[in-house]
C-alpha cells in the first residue's frame, strides 16, 4: 500500500492518512454494450446522461464497442441529435471540452423517434438496434435508460416487454429507472408490478444518485473495514445522529413536478432514507448487492412508524420566503415560475426518527433537508455521548464537548472527527480539535458516471431493490397524507423561513426540546 501525503489535520493536531492506490482498485472497462435513452430531448439527458457518457469515454472507461440511441417523440436526424448533444456537453465541460474526443464519441450517437405508447414504434427501434449491434459488435448487451417524465414509464416498460426487447436472449438487458419511483405506496407497488411483468429483478436498476456518491459508498467501508468504530457504533456510545441535506438552489424550472412532490417525496423517500440505512444497518455477512440490500430493508422495517396523532414532536415543515443569497435578492417559493401563489408545498422538512432495534434503542435520528438554505451541504454527524465522569470539573470551568464524527457527503467530501485536546501551557484547558480526512484532489467519478458504469458491469449494489422502494413508502405515505390533510394549518404558517437562512426556527425547537442542537449549516 502506498502512503499518501501528510494531510493537514486542522486544529492543534496533525497526522498521517494512508491512501489506497493498489492496482486492484483500478476500474474495469465493461463489456461491449449499447444504451437506449428514452426521453433524449429532455433535461436529464442533456445535463447528466450524455455528459457522463462523454466523460467516461474521455477517461477510457467506456467499452471499445459502444453506441447510444436517443429516442423521443420528435423526429430528428442523427446529426441534429449529435449537434444538440454537443451543445450540452460543451455546457457541462466548458474548457475541458475536447473537439477531437467529441468527434470520435459523437459517431457513436444515433437517434430514432418513438411514440412511447405505440407498439409498432418498438419494432422500428428493435430493427435499428439489431442493425447497429452488428455494426458496432456490442453482442446484444443493452441498457434501457428511462429519462422520461414518470407518466411515460408504464407504456415504455410494457411495450419493451411486448416487443421482446426485455428478453435476455444473447446479451443482458438492463433497465434504469430514475426517481420519482411512484408518488406513494400504491403507485410504487403498481410500478414494481409493471416492471416485474416484463423484467426480472436482476435486470432492474432503480436509481438513487446519492448512493453513487463516493462518500456515501465510503460509509460502509469506513464502518466495516475499521475495527475502531464498529464497537462504539450503537446506543451505548452514541447520543444521537443528524443527517442534513441542505441546498442553496430553489425550485428552478421544476415547479410542475415539485408542486405535487414536495421535499419529503423529493429528498427523504430516496436520498435521505438511503443515507439513514447506510448509517444504521448491521454488517452483512458478505459484501454483495443482495446482502447489503437485505440489511438496509431491516433498518427500514425497524423505523418506528410516525405517530400521526403527535406530529409536532416529530416533524417540522417549511417553505422559503424571499431573501438574499450571495448578495442577490431571490423570490419566495410562491413567486417562483409555475408555483401557485397560495402553494402549500413544503420546501423544507425536519424529522425525528427512531429505529426500534437493539443497536439503536433510544437514539434519535434527526433528518433535515431544504431548498434555498444558506449552504449547500450533505453530511451525517454521529454525536457521541459525553464522558461518564468529569474528573476535570474542579480545575476547569467549561464543559467538555462530546466527540462528533462527521461523514461529509458533499462538498469537501471526507470524514472529520472532533475530539478534545489539551491546550499547550500549564493551565488545564481543553479545545475541540478536528482530525480531518479529505477526498480533495482525489479522482472521483460523478454519481451518474458511476451508476452508468455499474449498470454496464451488472452490479446492483448502488441501486434500490423493489422491497426497499416500497418499505420507505410504507413509512412515509401516511405521514405525507396526514401532513397534506392539515391544509388549514399550512397556508397560515408558510412561508416560514427566509431564503438564505438555516431554515424555520421551529426546526431548532425540535432539538432544543430534547436538549440538543443542530450542527450549524
Ligand atoms: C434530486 C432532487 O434528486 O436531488 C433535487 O430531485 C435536488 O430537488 C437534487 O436538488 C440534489 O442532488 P445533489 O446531488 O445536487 O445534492
Amino acid at each position: 500500500m502506498a502512503e499518501g501525503p501528510l494531510h493537514d489535520m486542522g486544529g492543534n493536531v496533525s497526522g498521517k492518512v494512508i491512501l489506497g492506490t493498489k492496482p486492484g482498485c483500478r476500474m474495469d472497462i465493461p463489456a461491449p454494450c449499447s444504451v437506449v435513452i428514452f426521453g433524449a430531448s429532455g433535461d436529464l439527458t442533456r445535463r447528466k446522461i450524455i455528459p457522463s457518457l462523454y466523460r467516461l469515454f474521455a477517461i477510457d472507461l467506456l467499452p471499445s464497442s459502444f453506441f447510444v440511441i436517443g429516442t423521443a417523440r420528435t423526429p430528428i436526424s442523427d446529426s441534429a441529435f449529435r449537434d444538440s448533444m454537443q451543445e450540452a456537453v460543451k455546457d457541462a465541460f466548458s474548457e475541458d471540452f475536447s473537439e477531437s474526443s467529441w468527434q470520435v464519441f459523437s459517431e457513436m450517437l444515433y437517434y430514432t423517434s418513438v411514440e412511447y405508447d405505440v407498439q409498432d414504434a418498438y419494432v422500428g427501434l428493435r430493427d435499428k438496434l439489431l442493425a447497429l449491434e452488428k455494426t458496432h459488435g456490442t453482442r446484444g448487451n443493452r441498457i434501457y435508460y428511462l429519462a422520461t417524465p414518470p407518466a411515460v414509464y408504464e407504456p415504455v416498460i410494457k411495450n419493451l416487454g411486448i416487443a421482446g426487447l426485455s428478453k435476455e436472449d444473447g446479451g443482458y438487458r438492463h433497465i434504469v429507472i430514475e426517481k420519482p419511483f411512484g408518488s406513494d405506496l400504491e403507485s410504487a407497488r403498481h410500478l414494481n408490478r409493471t416492471l416485474a411483468a416484463s423484467f426480472a429483478e436482476h435486470q432492474i436498476y432503480r436509481m438513487d444518485h446519492y448512493l453513487a456518491k463516493e462518500t456515501v459508498q465510503n460509509i460502509l467501508m469506513f464502518r466495516f473495514a475499521n475495527s475502531l468504530f464498529e464497537p462504539v457504533w450503537n446506543m451505548r456510545y452514541i447520543d444521537h445522529v443528524q443527517i442534513t441535506v441542505s441546498e442553496t438552489l430553489g425550485v428552478e424550472h421544476r415547479a410542475g413536478y415539485y408542486e405535487t412532490a414536495g421535499v419529503i417525496r423529493d429528498m427523504f423517500q430516496n436520498h435521505i432514507f438511503q443515507l439513514l440505512a447506510m448509517t444504521a444497518m448491521e454488517p452483512p455477512a458478505i459484501f454483495n448487492a443482495e446482502s447489503v440490500r437485505d440489511e438496509k430493508i431491516k433498518v427500514f422495517k425497524s423505523v418506528r412508524p410516525f405517530n400521526l396523532e403527535d406530529l409536532p414532536s416529530q416533524v417540522v415543515e417549511g417553505q422559503y420566503d424571499k431573501g438574499t443569497m450571495e448578495g442577490k435578492e431571490v423570490p419566495a417559493y410562491r413567486n417562483e415560475p409555475g408555483v401557485s401563489p397560495e402553494s402549500t408545498t413544503p420546501t423544507y422538512t425536519a424529522l425525528k426518527v427512531h429505529i426500534d432495534n437493539w443497536r439503536w434503542s433510544g437514539v434519535p435520528f434527526y433528518l433535515r433537508s431544504g431548498k434555498r438554505l444558506s449552504m449547500r451541504k450533505a453530511e451525517i454527524s454521529i454525536h457521541f455521548r459525553p464522558v461518564p465522569h468529569l474528573m476535570f470539573s474542579h480545575t476547569m470551568e467549561e464543559s467538555i464537548e462530546p466527540n462528533v464524527l462527521i461523514l461529509r457527503v458533499q462538498p469537501d467530501e471526507g470524514i472529520g472527527l472532533h475530539f478534545q485536546a489539551k491546550n499547550s501551557g500549564s493551565r488545564v484547558c481543553l479545545n475541540t480539535v478536528l482530525m480531518n480526512f479529505s477526498y480533495q484532489n482525489a479522482f472521483l467519478l460523478d454519481g451518474y458516471e458511476r451508476v452508468l458504469l455499474d449498470c454496464m458491469q451488472g452490479d446492483q449494489m448502488l441501486f434500490v431493490r423493489s422491497d426497499g422502494e416500497e418499505q420507505t413508502w410504507v413509512l412515509l405515505t401516511p405521514l405525507i397524507e396526514r401532513l397534506a390533510a392539515d391544509t388549514d394549518v399550512r397556508p397560515g404558517i408558510f412561508p416560514n423561513y427566509s431564503a438564505g437562512s438555516s431554515g424555520p426556527v421551529q426546526a431548532e425547537e425540535l432539538l432544543k426540546r430534547d436538549g440538543r442542537a443542530w450542527r450549524p449549516l
